[in-house]
Order: structure tokens, then sequence, then C-alpha cells
């Protein structure tokens, strides 16, 4: 089938590649130029595992094409995607500025059918502004005849492992009253459809709710183990095994129930922000959204209270280490991530940060630029050199084993805090470490 894709992000450029895939044809446009001419030279803009060998296999097959061209990529695709960004408005409801501009161009050069499908994560309603967006559009340039319909399909990827994700979906949510649309949707997913049923049909509204409510759901879920995490700490329980306790249960069940220092990412802080607001312009106080987004506020700051017990808050004078700038492991992307709370706090308190990410190096560099207080390390090891002590904020596979020798001998003073419980409590005390982390209770070291 031949399909565009407006939006050359994680979901659009994801998306786009494994469709591509799939044998269909796909044009990608995005109004970013230096993007798409990065694009057209195989260099792929952001770390996404496995989507080089994808976007570079499917280039050279003529299946994937990009262009800034919003005209020829009207022209070529029958089912055209809206991927997007939207991100918080001032007031923290989602911004459709860039969705609904997508829409008038649509609208501006389509010369026959068009389905019209809302990838982008957006509020209860907005398939209605869109189809407004193409009917007022059409209507000024004398088109009104021309059908088209608006299809909400909301993505699930997880950054990190975006591929996998888009080639073997759990659900595939297809928003429509159309029944000619879900068709045409089914056909366009067969592909990834095969092994069991995965196709969600339902009406758009309901599609465009079920993704907040998904993401709130797995906010929800990470800041209630925050919070009990807190409490473990002031009972002296250790939340690992309360986690072990609590996952075994099938009805709660082990994944997301991780303490941490917060989640971030493009994706759950704005969109618990906008569900709330949604809520709110409703007359609905968003209770539960509320203590979520609270609760993970004061999280990341979690390590910062224990650094200032351990040292006072004027940092001046100190080092330390960071492992660890993603706000999730195997992605570059830094937006709205706990190390950056982390750093951007320890700097104002006089501290200096070595840090090192196995993939956001150039991110953090394109964020903070060059400063004093920063020095951005080349590997784990030389992060460590002359540090006071050690910060780990993303659980990355290769901070998972501490080579305490090479901690030990390079950091000023044994002193390491955890914000993701990588390491046991014990082991660290026993190895001569002061190991400070999220709801275990201390244990004294043996030196
Ligand atoms: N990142 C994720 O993990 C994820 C997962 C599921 C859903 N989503 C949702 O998908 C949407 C896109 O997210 P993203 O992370 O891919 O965003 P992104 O910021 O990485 O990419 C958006 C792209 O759209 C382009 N763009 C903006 N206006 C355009 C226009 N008029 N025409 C063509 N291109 C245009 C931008 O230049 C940019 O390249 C958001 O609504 C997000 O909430 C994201």
């Amino acid at each position: 089938m031949n399909v565009t894709v407006f939006g050359t992000g994680y979901v659009g450029l994801v998306q786009a590649a494994v469709l591509a895939e799939a044998g269909h044809r796909v044009a990608c446009i995005d109004i970013d130029d230096d993007k798409i001419q990065r694009l057209k030279q195989g260099h792929i803009p952001i770390y996404e595992p496995g989507l080089e060998p994808l976007v570079k296999r499917n280039v050279e097959s003529g299946n994937l094409t990009f262009s800034t061209d919003a005209a020829e990529g009207v022209t070529h695709g029958e089912l055209i995607f809206i991927a997007v960004g939207t991100p918080p408005d001032e007031d923290g409801s989602a911004d459709l500025r860039y969705v609904l501009t997508v829409a008038r161009t649509i609208a501006e050069h389509m010369q026959d059918k068009k389905y019209i499908i809302n990838k982008s994560t957006v509020p209860v309603g907005t398939a209605d502004k869109v189809r407004e967006e193409v009917t007022r559009t059409l209507a000024a340039r004398d088109a009104a005849q021309l059908e088209f319909d608006v299809i909400s399909n909301p993505e699930f990827l997880k950054e990190g492992s975006a591929v996998a994700d888009c080639m073997r979906p759990d659900r595939i949510i297809i928003g429509t009253s159309e029944k000619a649309s879900e068709q045409k949707l089914r056909q366009l997913y067969a592909p990834f459809n095969r092994n069991h049923e995965k196709i969600l049909a339902m009406d758009t509204r309901s599609a465009e709710l079920a993704k907040y409510a998904a993401n709130c759901m797995l906010a929800t879920k990470i800041s209630f183990m925050n919070e009990m995490a807190v409490i473990a700490d002031k009972v002296g329980a250790d939340i690992e095994a309360v986690r072990q306790g609590i996952g075994s249960d099938p009805r709660i069940g082990y994944h997301f129930i991780y303490a941490g220092i917060g989640y971030g990412g493009s994706c759950f802080p704005k969109d618990v922000q906008a569900l709330k607001t949604t809520a709110t312009q409703l007359g609905i106080v968003p209770e539960i959204l509320n203590a979520v987004e609270s609760r993970n506020q004061q999280q990341k700051h979690y390590l910062l209270d224990k650094i200032v017990q351990r040292y006072g808050s004027d940092l001046s004078g100190k080092t330390f280490a960071l492992w660890g700038l993603s706000f999730k492991p195997n992605t570059d992307d830094m937006r709205e991530a706990p190390a950056r709370v982390l750093m951007e706090n320890l700097w104002q308190m006089g501290a200096k940060v070595r840090a090192f990410d196995p993939e956001a190096m150039h991110e953090c560099e394109r964020i903070y630029g060059n400063r004093e207080d920063l020095q951005l390390c080349g590997t784990r090891d030389s992060a460590l050199a002359g540090a006071d002590a050690l910060i780990v904020a993303t659980e990355w596979q290769q901070f998972k084993t501490l080579d305490v020798t090479t901690v030990k001998n390079s950091l000023n003073d044994p002193v390491v805090f955890d914000g993701r419980n990588l390491y046991h409590p014990l082991d660290m005390a026993e190895a001569g470490f002061e190991y400070l982390c999220v709801g275990r209770p201390q244990v004294a070291s043996a030196q």
C-alpha cells in the first residue's frame, strides 16, 4: 500500500521503517530539512536498537523515501499518518498546533480519497478537530467533494525497544466508526497480525483515551512504588523484598514496579499532565493523576536529599561521577530525565559533575553545551577519576555489575548513591562502600 508519514521522530521514523519492511511503499515527510538530508544519507538522528539497518535496507530497496515536499507526500499516500509532536502547552494541555498544521497541509494538497491516521498522542476529541480542519480547508479551495476519514491509531511503542515493539505489537488499536477505514487499516497491519488477533477496533474517542489511560496507568505504578519506597525508608523495610512480595501476586505482576528516582521521557510526564488538564476542564478533580505527578516530582529530588544530608547544601569543591543521562536505558533521549534534575541541582549547589552515558553524550552536549562544571567522559571508568562519590541515574545493562576495585581506587571516597537499586546493600557494605539507594536500609560499611 502507498503510505505517507508526517514526522520522522521516534514514532514516525520507526513506524515508517517497519511498514516499509513489511512491503509497503512509505514516504516520510518532515519540515526539518537538516534531518531529512541526514536521513537521505543514511544517518539516523536517534539511537534506537535495530533501526539503522532497517532504514538502510528499505531505503536501498526503494520502499522508504525521505522528503520535505509535503505536496509530494500527500499525493503519494492513500493512507497518511500524522506522527508529529504534541508537547505540553502552557496550561499543561497537549499543544495540537503541529497536528492541525499537518491536517491543513493534507487538505491543501489532496486530490483523491485519503485515510488520515492520527498516530500522535492526542486528547479525546482531536480526531474531530482534524476532521473540521480538513473540511474547512477543502471548502476554502472548493474541493469539498473530496472524501476522507480521520482514524485514531495510537502508538504504544517503547523507546529503547521501538523497532521490536512495532514489529510485534501487543495490540493495534483502530479507532473509527467507518467500516471501510477499519478494513483499510486491517489490510495495512495484516503482516503484523498473523500470529493471533491483535487488532482492537473501537470508536475514535475510546482509542484516544486508551492511549492516555495506558501511559497514566504505567506512571501510576511507578509513582505508587516510589511512594512505597519512601515509606520503606522510614520504617526500615527493603523495597526490593516488598516488590517481590507483591509482584508474585498475578493480579499485580512483576512489571513496572521498580522503585527509583522517577519517570521521565517525552511521554509519561506530558501525558499525565494532558489528561489532568482534560479532566480539570471537564470539572473533574484528577485526584490520582495529581498524586502521581506530585510523587514523581518529589522522587526526582530523592537522591539529592540524601546527598545534602551527607554533605550539606554547599557542595562547592565536590565532584560527582554520574552514570546515566538518558531517562531510561537503550535510548539517547534526555527529555525530562531524572539525571537532568540531579545535575542541575548539583551545579546550583556548587558541585562539578563527571558524566558518562553509553548513548546520550551527544544529546547532553547539545542541551548543556560546554560548561566548566560538566565533564563528559568517554567511559564509565574515566568518569570516576577523582570524584568524591558515584551517582547512578539510569539502569543501563553495563552499569549493573560494579568493578569494585576500579570504583574504589578511582573515587576519593567509596560512596555510591544509586537511584536505580542496581546493587545489593549487603554486598556493597562488605566491599567497603557507603551505599545509599532507594527504599533499602543502609548497611554499615565493613571498612
Ligand atoms: N516517543 C515515544 O516513545 C512515543 C510513544 C508513543 C507515542 N508517542 C507520541 O507520538 C508523537 C510523536 O512523538 P515523537 O517522540 O516521535 O516526536 P519527535 O519530537 O521525536 O518527532 C516529531 C517530528 O515531527 C516533525 N514535524 C513537526 N511538524 C511537522 C510538519 N508540519 N510536517 C512534518 N513533520 C513535522 C518534527 O520536525 C519532528 O521530526 C507524540 O504525540 C508522542 O506523544 C511518542
